[in-house]
C-alpha cells in the first residue's frame, strides 16, 4: 500500500467510481456517499438489495453535519468514546444524503473508522463515503483483498490492500435516532461498552419475526452464510464434541462431505483436513478474526455439510460472534 494508491482511490471516488478499502473491521465497497449513481452501483456490483441501507464513512468531525440532523448528546458522547472505531450510528439524516444511501430511511448510519488507509482515502476525497461490506450480497464480508477481488472481480475499479482486518466482524450499529438506544447490529464495541455511556441498551431481536416491523432492514436477510448448510452445536464442549462426531460419522455414511469447525482445544478430536480451528476456546478475538475466512475455506473444500461448535460466551465480543454463527446457520441450532 503506497500514497499513489491512496490518491489514486481519491480521484476515482471523486469520479464516481467504485473503490474497496480496508477498515480494522472488514473491507469495504466505497463510492462518494453525494453521488446517487455511484452509489447505485454498489448496489449492482454487490447484487444488494435496494431496501438495505448503507453506512456512510466519515474521517473528521467537520463532515458530519454533511451527514446527519441534529446530533444529541448521547450521539456525541458515543462518538467521542469510541471514534475513530468500529461503532455506526444511526441518526436523523441530512436530506443531502441520497435517498439511495439511505434506502429511503429518514436516518443515516455513520461511522469513522480506525484505519489508516480508510481515513487518508476518505479525507482525501473530500467527500463523506458510502461503503457496505465488499462482499456479494449474502457471502461472507471479506477480511482479506483477495476475498473482495473473488466476490467482486472486475465490478470494482480499484482495491486498497492492507492485509488482514483487525478485528474481523462487522461494526457495531446503534440507533438512536428514537428515545432510546437500540443495538442493532452487536459488534467490537460491546454492549457493555455502550451501557458505560448511555445507560440501559435494548438489543434488537436478531431474528427476523413475522408480523413484526424490521428495526434494520440488514437483518431480514440471509447473512455471512457459506454454501454448505451450516448447523450450531451448543451446550458443555465434551458433548458438542461428541454429537459433532457422531453425526459427522452418519454424514460421511451417507456419503456426505463434512466440514467442521472447532477450536484448538478440540481439534485432536477431528485429525483431518476438513476440520478447521476459531483459534482457542473463549478466545472472541481470535474467533473473530478468523470466523469469516473459515467459511469461505468451506466452500473451497467443497464440503456438503458444516458442523459447528457454538460460541460458548455472549460476553463483550462473544456476543457479535453468537450473531454471525447464528446467521451462518440460519438459525439451525442443535443443544447437546
Ligand atoms: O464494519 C462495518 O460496518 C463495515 C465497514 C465497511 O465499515 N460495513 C458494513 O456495512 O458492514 P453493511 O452494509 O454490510 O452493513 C450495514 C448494516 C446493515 O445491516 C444495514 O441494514 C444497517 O447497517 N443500516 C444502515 N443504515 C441504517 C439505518 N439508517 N437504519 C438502520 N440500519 C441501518
Ligand atoms: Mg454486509
Amino acid at each position: 500500500m503506497n500514497e499513489q494508491q491512496i490518491a489514486l482511490g481519491a480521484k476515482y471516488l471523486r469520479e464516481g467510481r467504485l473503490v474497496a478499502f480496508p477498515t480494522e473491521t472488514v473491507y469495504g465497497l466505497g463510492a462518494n456517499a453525494f453521488d446517487a449513481t455511484a452509489v447505485n452501483r454498489i448496489f449492482l456490483a454487490k447484487g444488494r438489495p435496494a431496501d438495505n441501507p448503507l453506512i456512510v464513512h466519515i474521517a473528521d468531525y467537520a463532515t458530519l453535519p454533511q451527514v446527519v440532523g441534529r446530533v444529541s448528546p448521547e450521539a456525541e458522547r458515543l462518538m467521542r468514546a469510541f471514534w475513530p472505531g468500529p461503532l455506526s450510528i444511526v441518526l436523523p439524516r441530512n436530506r443531502q444524503i441520497p435517498d439511495i444511501v439511505t434506502a429511503g430511511l429518514d436516518t443515516v448510519a455513520v461511522r469513522w473508522p480506525n484505519h489508516p488507509v480508510a481515513t487518508a482515502l476518505i479525507r482525501q476525497a473530500g467527500v463523506p463515503v458510502a461503503a457496505p461490506s465488499a462482499n456479494r450480497s449474502g457471502r461472507p464480508s471479506p477480511t482479506l483483498a483477495q476475498h473482495v477481488a473473488e466476490d467482486l472481480g472486475e465490478q470494482v475499479d480499484l482495491i486498497l490492500d492492507a492485509g488482514q482486518a483487525a478485528i474481523g466482524l462487522e461494526s457495531t450499529v446503534v440507533d438512536l435516532s428514537a428515545d432510546k438506544p437500540i443495538l442493532l447490529r452487536p459488534g467490537a464495541v460491546t454492549v457493555e461498552d455502550l451501557e458505560q455511556i448511555l445507560g440501559a441498551v435494548e438489543i434488537a431481536s436478531t431474528r427476523p419475526t413475522p408480523g413484526q416491523p424490521v428495526r434494520s432492514p440488514g437483518m431480514k436477510y440471509t447473512h455471512y452464510a457459506p454454501r454448505a448448510p451450516l448447523y450450531l452445536y451448543l451446550g458443555e464442549p465434551d458433548a458438542v464434541v461428541q454429537a459433532q462426531g457422531a453425526r459427522r460419522r452418519e454424514l460421511e455414511g451417507e456419503g456426505k462431505r463434512v466440514g467442521i469447525l472447532t477450536y484448538d482445544e478440540f481439534r485432536h478430536a477431528f485429525p483431518d483436513s476438513g476440520t478447521l480451528s476459531l483459534g482457542r476456546y473463549n478466545r472472541p478475538s481470535e474467533a473473530a478474526q478468523s470466523l469469516y475466512q473459515l467459511l469461505r475455506r468451506f466452500d473451497e473444500q467443497n464440503v456438503d455439510v458444516i458442523l459447528a461448535h457454538g460460541y460458548p460466551s455472549a460476553a463483550g465480543l462473544g456476543l457479535a460472534l453468537q450473531n454471525r454463527l447464528l446467521k451462518a446457520a440460519g438459525y439451525r441450532l442443535l443443544w447437546v
